[in-house]
C-alpha cells in the first residue's frame, strides 16, 4: 500500500473511471523483469507479439517510445529454414535493434532447434508461440493445440532450450482450448521442468478468440503454482491497467497487444508511472500526426514504398480511432499510396482535438466473435503422445506470401 503522502494527485488524470485513484508505483513496489541470466527488462512490460503489427519499423518505433522488450510478430521456423523471403525479411531487425526478441512458431522439436542455433547468436530472447487460435494452425495440430500434448510441449521447449544456451526462452499460452479443455496448469508446469525463463499467459482460451474479458484470475492462479515468473497478459488498455495487473495478479511482468494499435506512446507513460511519475495527458492531433507521418516513413524504408504504405493503410485507422470525423478521414486512408495522400487525409482533422476517452478501450483489431476450434481428426484420442503433428503450413502458402512481398 502506498501512504497517504506517497498518494499521488489524481486531479485532471486522463483515465476511465476505473483508474482515476489508481496510484502509480512506489519506490521498490515493482522490480526489474529479469529473464534468464543476462535480460533485465525495466519496466516489466513487454510489447506482445502480433502477426502484421511488430514488424521491425514497429518494434523500433515502440523502443524509441520507452518499450524495453519489443517481440518481433510469429515467424514461422519451417518457412524460415526453407528461405521463405518474407519470412526472412519479417526475421531481421534493425542493427541497433537491442533487446533482439523473436517468437518462433512450430510444432517440431527438431525445427524448432535448428532455426534456434541458426539464430540465437544474435538475439537476446525468443518466445514460443503455444497459444495462436487460427484454424489454419489449430487444424494441424499448431499454436494452441499444442499444450493439450503436455508431452510433445515438452518435447519442444526441451529442444529450444538446449539450443538457445545463455539465450532466454518464454514460452505464451492461452488458458486452453476451451472452458472444458484448459491446459494452463500443465504448460506451466512443463514450463518450469523444462527450463523456460518465464511463461506468459493470455487470460482468455483460444475458443474465445478475442470475446470478453481476459480472466485474470487465471492468471493469479497461474502465479501461485508457478516456480518461473509468470507474465500477465490480456485487456491492459490503459496504461494504469498494467499497474491493477500487477498488483492484484502478482506477475512479474505484464505484455500489453491491442491497446498500443495506433498508441506508440502508451509506453513512455507506462515508463512514467512504474518510475513514480504521472504520464500526464496523451497527444493532442497536432502530436500525433508527425507521429504518423514517422511511422510511415519507417514502413516505407523497411517494406519499400509500395507495400509500406499499403501497410500504413490499417494503421492510419487505427491511430484516428475515435476523433472527430475520423470515420471520413478513413474512407481516404484506406486509399493511401504515398506520403502526400496521409497528410491530405489527415489534414481533415482538428489538429486541436484532444484523444478521445472512449479511445482508449476501443478495440482496434480482432472483433468480439467467439469460435468451435478445430483441431486435428483423432487429436484428443491419445494426450500423452509427444509425435510432432504435420506442421503449420504447405510450401504453396509460403510462394503465396513472397508473392504478396512483391506486390502479386
Ligand atoms: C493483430 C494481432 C496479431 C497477433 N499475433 C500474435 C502472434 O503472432 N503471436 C502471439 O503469440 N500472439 C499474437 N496475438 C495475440 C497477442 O499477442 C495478445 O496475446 C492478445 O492480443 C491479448 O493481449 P491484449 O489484450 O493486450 O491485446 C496477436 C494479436 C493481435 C491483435
Amino acid at each position: 500500500m502506498v501512504d497517504n503522502d506517497e498518494t499521488p494527485q489524481t486531479t485532471g488524470r486522463f483515465a476511465t473511471e476505473r483508474n482515476l485513484n489508481v496510484p502509480v508505483a512506489s519506490p521498490g513496489e515493482f522490480k526489474p523483469l529479469q529473464l534468464g541470466k543476462k535480460l533485465s527488462i525495466w519496466p516489466p512490460v513487454l510489447l506482445a507479439p502480433m502477426a502484421g503489427v511488430t514488424n521491425p519499423p514497429f518494434r523500433s518505433l515502440c523502443r524509441d517510445s520507452g518499450a524495453p522488450l519489443c517481440v518481433s510478430e510469429m515467424i514461422t521456423a519451417r518457412a524460415w529454414l526453407r528461405g521463405n523471403k518474407l519470412t526472412h525479411l519479417l526475421a531481421s531487425s534493425a542493427e541497433d535493434e537491442r533487446p533482439r526478441s523473436f517468437q518462433i512458431y512450430s510444432s517440431d522439436p527438431d525445427e524448432v532447434r535448428e532455426f534456434i542455433k541458426r539464430l540465437a547468436p544474435g538475439v537476446d530472447h525468443i518466445d514460443l508461440n503455444f497459444g495462436c487460435p487460427v484454424p489454419k494452425v489449430t487444424r494441424v495440430g499448431g499454436g494452441s493445440a499444442i499444450p493439450l500434448k503436455p508431452r510433445l510441449l515438452a518435447r519442444i521447449l526441451k529442444e529450444a532450450v538446449g539450443a538457445a544456451g545463455e539465450v532466454p526462452v518464454t514460452i505464451k499460452v492461452r488458458k486452453g482450448i476451451s472452458d472444458d479443455l484448459l491446459t494452463w496448469r500443465d504448460s506451466g508446469r512443463v514450463a518450469s521442468e523444462e527450463g523456460a525463463a518465464a511463461i506468459c499467459l493470455h487470460g482468455r482460451t483460444a475458443a474465445q478468440l478475442y470475446s470478453g474479458e481476459a480472466d485474470w484470475d487465471s492468471i493469479t492462479q497461474l502465479v501461485e503454482a508457478s516456480s518461473i515468473p509468470v507474465l500477465g497478459n490480456g485487456d491492459i488498455w490503459e496504461c494504469w491497467d498494467a499497474l491493477r495487473m500487477m498488483r492484484e495478479t502478482g506477475c512479474m511482468g505484464v505484455v500489453i497487444g491491442r491497446a498500443c494499435l495506433g498508441r506508440p506512446w502508451l509506453f513512455r507513460e507506462l515508463a512514467s508511472i512504474f518510475d513514480g511519475d504521472d504520464p500526464g495527458p496523451p497527444p493532442t492531433i497536432k502530436e500525433i500526426i508527425p507521429i504518423i507521418v514517422d511511422h510511415a516513413t519507417r514502413l516505407m524504408d523497411f517494406f519499400g514504398p509500395d507495400l509500406g504504405m499499403r501497410q500504413m493503410r490499417k494503421w492510419g485507422v487505427w491511430y484516428t480511432k475515435g476523433f472527430h470525423g475520423s470515420s471520413a478521414v478513413r474512407e481516404s486512408i484506406v486509399r493511401v499510396s504515398n506520403l502526400e495522400d496521409l497528410k491530405t487525409a489527415l489534414e481533415k482533422l482538428n489538429p486541436e482535438e484532444s484523444f478521445p476517452l472512449l479511445a482508449l478501450r476501443a478495440n482496434r483489431a480482432k472483433g468480439s466473435r467467439k469460435q468451435r476450434v478445430v483441431l486435428p481428426e483423432r487429436y484428443l484420442d491419445n494426450l500423452e503422445d509427444d509425435t510432432p503433428p504435420k506442421g503449420p503450413i504447405s510450401v504453396a502458402e509460403m510462394a503465396a506470401w513472397d508473392k504478396a512481398l512483391s506486390g502479386g
